[in-house]
Parts: C-alpha cells; sequence; structure tokens
C-alpha cells in the first residue's frame, strides 16, 4: 500500500497510510478480509433490494453471490449493502410512494461509500427504477441485473399469467362464470416461483428496456429467475463490472438521447407497461436528457408489436426466453434501432445482438409481419388533460379507441369501490367511467387502480370492455381501454376533476384527443367551485413527497432529485 495518487474513486478512503485510513479498513477487517483486498483493486458496490416480503426479489442475495465470484475472480473487492425493498403486491398505498425515497436511498448509500461501481439488484416493479434513478445521480459505474421472470403459471392445464389472469378470473367470479374455490385453486398456480411477474408486466417490461438501454448483459430481462443461466449472467456481469470501472465508463456514458430512443422504441414492440413511461421520463431527468412524454408517441410511430406477450398477446416471459429473448427481437428490429451505441457489455448493441435468431415465431414476429400494427404508448390531450394522458392500443378495444359517451364519475376509489356493483348505478356498456384524485399528490402515490373493474351487472350482460379515464395509473398485466396518468391532476385542480356525471366525453385515440363536451365557460364556473386541495400531510416522507413530487408527464420524480449530485464528497467522517 502507498499514499501515490487515488486511481480509484475507493482511494480515498482505503489507499491512505493515515488515521482516516487506518478507520476505514480496521473496521472493514473484522468481517475477515485480509490486508489486501484494500490494495488498490476496484470496490463495487452491490445494492440489494432482496426482502421476504418483496417475492419477486426474494433470490437476489443467491444472485449477489454469484455477482460476488465475478468481481473476485476480476480482481475486485465486492462488497453488498441492501436497499428500501418496494413489493409492489405487498406495499400500501402504493409501492410508487416509495420509487423516489429508495432513488434517494440509493444514490445516498453509493454516494456516501468507498464505491467505484455498483451492481443493482432489483426486479420488482418499482425497485429497478428506484436504483437506478439513485445511481443515475451518482453516476458512476453501474451495472444493472433483475431479477428475471418467474416460470409459467399453470392452472388447469393451460397457462396463467400474474396480474394478467387475476383481473380476468376476478372479473369471471363477478360475472358467475368461475367459482370461488377454482379461483382460489388458480391463486396457487400462477406464482410457481421466485422471480418477477411472468407477463410483459411493469417488471419485464423495465428489465426489457434496460437491456435496450444497454444497461445489463444480454438475456437480463427474459432469462428466467431460477435458471441457472441468470446465475451464470450474474458471474458475468461480477466481471464486466471490475472491467468498465478499469474502462472509467460511467452510467451516463450509455445514457445517451439514442438510448433513450431504441429504450422507447423496444417498449412499443413488446407492449410495455405504462409505468416504464413514467421511470424513463424521470431517468432521462436524472441524467439531464430531453426527453418528453410526446416522444414516446412519436418515436414509437412505426413500431408495431412484435413480442405475443400477456397482455397484449398470449404467451409468457419464459416463452419469450426460449424464442431468443430481447437479443432476437431488437435483431428483428434491425434499423429501427441505433445499433451501434455502446452497451455496458463491453460491445455495442449491432454486436450485442449479432447471430441472434427467432426460434419461436408464435412469440416473436418480425416487423412485416407484426403480431399488431398498434404498438406503444399514445399521447392524448384535450380539455380533460392539457398537459397529456396515455393509452395503450396493444392493450385496448379498438372499436372503443374512438368513442363517445356519458360520463359516469367517482371522486375517489373509495366512492368508485362503494358504488361500482350498486344495482341502480346509471351505467351502461357506452358510458364513460370516469376516477379522480388518484393522482401522484392526491392519493398519494399514483397507484394501479386505473383499470376500474366493470360494473357487475354490465359483466353479467357479457361485457368486457368499457371506455375509462382516470389520473392514475395500471398495472402493466393490465388492459382495456384505459386512459391514464391525466395531467396535471385532478387533486391539484387538474381539469378531468371538473367533469360531471353525465358530461360527454369524445374520445378519439387516433387522433390523440380526449375531450370533455362542456363549454369553456362552464367548465371556469366549475372551476372556482373547486380549488386545488389542501393536504394536511406533515410528517416524514408522505409530507416531503406531497410538497416535491412533479407530475405524472414529466416522471413524478422529486423535484429536488432531478439532476445529478455526483459522486465527490468533499469532507471526510472524522
Ligand atoms: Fe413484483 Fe410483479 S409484483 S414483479
Amino acid at each position: 500500500m502507498s499514499d501515490k495518487p487515488p486511481k480509484f474513486r475507493s482511494a480515498h478512503s482505503y489507499g491512505k497510510l493515515d488515521r482516516d485510513g487506518f478507520i476505514h479498513r480496521s473496521w472493514m477487517k473484522a468481517q475477515g478480509y485480509p490486508a489486501d483486498a484494500f490494495d488498490g483493486r476496484p470496490v463495487i458496490g452491490i445494492c440489494n433490494t432482496w426482502s421476504e416480503i418483496t417475492p419477486c426479489n426474494s433470490h437476489l442475495r443467491e444472485i449477489a453471490d454469484y455477482v460476488k465470484r465475478g468481481v473476485w475472480e476480476a480482481g475486485g473487492l465486492p462488497l453488498e449493502f441492501p436497499a428500501m425493498s418496494l413489493g409492489e403486491t405487498q406495499m400500501r398505498p402504493t409501492a410508487m410512494l416509495f420509487r423516489n425515497l429508495l432513488a434517494m436511498e440509493v444514490e445516498e448509500s453509493i454516494r456516501g461509500n468507498p464505491l467505484d461501481g455498483v451492481v443493482l439488484l432489483g426486479g420488482c416493479d418499482k425497485t429497478t427504477p428506484g436504483q437506478i434513478l439513485g445511481a443515475a445521480s451518482v453516476d458512476l459505474p453501474t451495472i444493472v441485473i433483475s431479477s428475471g421472470p418467474m416460470l409459467n403459471g399453470k392452472f388447469k392445464g393451460r397457462n396463467i399469467g400474474s396480474g394478467t389472469d387475476v383481473w380476468k378470473f376476478s372479473e369471471a367470479v363477478r360475472a358467475g362464470e368461475m367459482s370461488q374455490a377454482e379461483f382460489m385453486a388458480a391463486e396457487s398456480g400462477m406464482s410457481r416461483s421466485r422471480g418477477t411477474c411472468n407477463t410483459m408486466g411493469s417488471a419485464s417490461s423495465f428489465a426489457a428496456v434496460s437491456e435496450a438501454l444497454g444497461v445489463s448483459l444480454k438475456y437480463n430481462a427474459t432469462i428466467p429467475a431460477v435458471d441457472a443461466n441468470r446465475q451464470a449472467m450474474s458471474h458475468q456481469t461480477g466481471r464486466r463490472i471490475v472491467e468498465l470501472v478499469r474502462e472509467g465508463k460511467r452510467l451516463s456514458h450509455f445514457l445517451t438521447r439514442e438510448a433513450f430512443e431504441n429504450a422507447i422504441r423496444v417498449h412499443a414492440a413488446i407492449g410495455g407497461s405504462t409505468n416504464t413511461v413514467i421511470h424513463l421520463l424521470a431517468l432521462a431527468g436524472r441524467v439531464g436528457v430531453n426527453l418528453t412524454l410526446q416522444d414516446f408517441d412519436d418515436l414509437a410511430g412505426t413500431v408495431p408489436l412484435l413480442a405475443n406477450i400477456m397482455p397484449s398477446g398470449e404467451y409468457l416471459m419464459e416463452d419469450l426466453h426460449y424464442a431468443g429473448g430481447m437479443p432476437a427481437l431488437m435483431q428483428a428490429m434491425g434499423d429501427l434501432l441505433h445499433l451501434d451505441v455502446e452497451t455496458v457489455g463491453g460491445q455495442t448493441l449491432r454486436e450485442q445482438i449479432a447471430g441472434a435468431e427467432i426460434y419461436n415465431p408464435a412469440v416473436i414476429a418480425t416487423p412485416d409481419q407484426p403480431f399488431k400494427q398498434s404498438s406503444g404508448i399514445w399521447v392524448l390531450r384535450g380539455n380533460v388533460a392539457p398537459d397529456g394522458a396515455i393509452i395503450k392500443p396493444s392493450a385496448a378495444s379498438p372499436n372503443l379507441l374512438q368513442h363517445r359517451g356519458k360520463a359516469v364519475v367517482f371522486e375517489t376509489i373509495e366512492d368508485f369501490k362503494a358504488r361500482i356493483d350498486d344495482p341502480a348505478l346509471e351505467v351502461d356498456a357506452s358510458s364513460v367511467l370516469v376516477l379522480k384524485g388518484c393522482g401522484p399528490k392526491g392519493y398519494p402515490g399514483m397507484p394501479e387502480v386505473g383499470n376500474m373493474p366493470l360494473p357487475q351487472k354490465l359483466l353479467a350482460q357479457g361485457v368486457t370492455d368499457m371506455v375509462r379515464i382516470s389520473d392514475a395509473r395500471m398495472s402493466g398485466t393490465a388492459f382495456g381501454t384505459v386512459i391514464l396518468h391525466t395531467s396535471p391532476e385532478t387533486s391539484i385542480g387538474g381539469p378531468l376533476g371538473l367533469v360531471e356525471t353525465g358530461d360527454e366525453i369524445e374520445l378519439d385515440a387516433v387522433a390523440r384527443t380526449i375531450n370533455v363536451l362542456v363549454s369553456d365557460a362552464e367548465l371556469a364556473r366549475r372551476a372556482a367551485l373547486r380549488p386545488p386541495e389542501e393536504f394536511d400531510t406533515k410528517r416524514g416522507y408522505v409530507a416531503l413527497h406531497r410538497r416535491h413530487v412533479l407530475q405524472a408527464h414529466v416522471g413524478a420524480d422529486l423535484d429536488f432529485l432531478v439532476g445529478k449530485s455526483g459522486d465527490e464528497v468533499k469532507r471526510e467522517s472524522h
């Protein structure tokens, strides 16, 4: 050990022979590290969102062990540390409320510790976005490893998909087409292994987008969670992050505008979750890439649906992997992508996907014979969403994309739950269900309730879809003609809040418009009677969130977290 100028960031802590160096090293040696573990080698943080109450991430401590093998082998020092875990199916009022809290924790954990590079272990919907937002603001060399999808669900001899079939079965029970006993049996067959939802839900979508952004190794998105190949890929990631530190390539080196454009186009081709829109906008804000909501519509216009995966299609993530995974899908996309962008694997995207083949054309299509022409995210505007709203056309009913109907308004989700199955509710198949009070500030946290269940009496009549509109999000596993993320949200005066039951609503998704057919003068009169909500939250993180969260159309980040903090910490701890 010497006092020569630090090669890596960690040398500020581990490379000095003085009292500070003693303190930083000595306590670490309590864990049994030999002296040469601090010989100037790159220190790799393994940021782990393992948790038993995030079942999708509950195998990540084993995955961390494989990353460590690779780091040691490549001459680095791996140090695993925990980060807040956000179990999508467990946390209330919604895991999204805490995405930015996780991001803040990850940012300060990376910044405050003597790390030279980071491997992010996440998977469940908000864990990977929260981690990468935080990591992007510090901007060290970083690689993402996802949990990987769980095995295909099984029920009565057929495949069933996480979330997607929950919504279907739940409606079938309410329509009297499925018994309670069958419903319970399906519950045990749906989640057959650890890992993320086996549909193209929010977790799979962000994992796929991570591959398209070039921030994870190939096949990261699709290797099943329990497949030994995921362990091998994690081992290789451990090796590669050490090289990446030696090459000095930070996360921002890969997160370019071109990489985001690839992500948006791949997201369209896979029928990705609407949640990805919010996360990518927030991520672009962290790294200073100019990305807008409109880009999602503009950039994906020529991209058809190529992945036949639920909820837009029929198959599941395990099938997508066996069909060739993301490399085969991106290879099929060809010049729709910027193929010369660099990836963390050390190759260009072109090199990374070279030779990838489609093994099952029933699962991965080609642009000349796509599964559906309509893909991606359409951005709607109008007098109920002046800053935008979104719809996922591949998951909508084509006959409802242009529709006019009378609003049935619910002021809150509790109001909705109390009245939706009331036989006296005045609603028919042409009605437009409107839900308020579900935005980032108002709920708070913008829950996944936008795919409102249909009224029981209409289900019994055989109705399978209706136009629904709200300032909420919806699960990436969900489907329907659902307009989401209306911005600004109703609780801060967004004009969707002015809609009343009986108003006529006109949706023309093809023309990208959504309007309530009420005069401006009448809307102004109603606005004067409906001032923005005053939130009385005073305590802790929720108060901070409510004061600082931005609207959905710019990514719902906290305003003071946009941009970078960087990796430099000027003061010592003792
Ligand atoms: Fe965790 Fe779907 S609930 S990935």
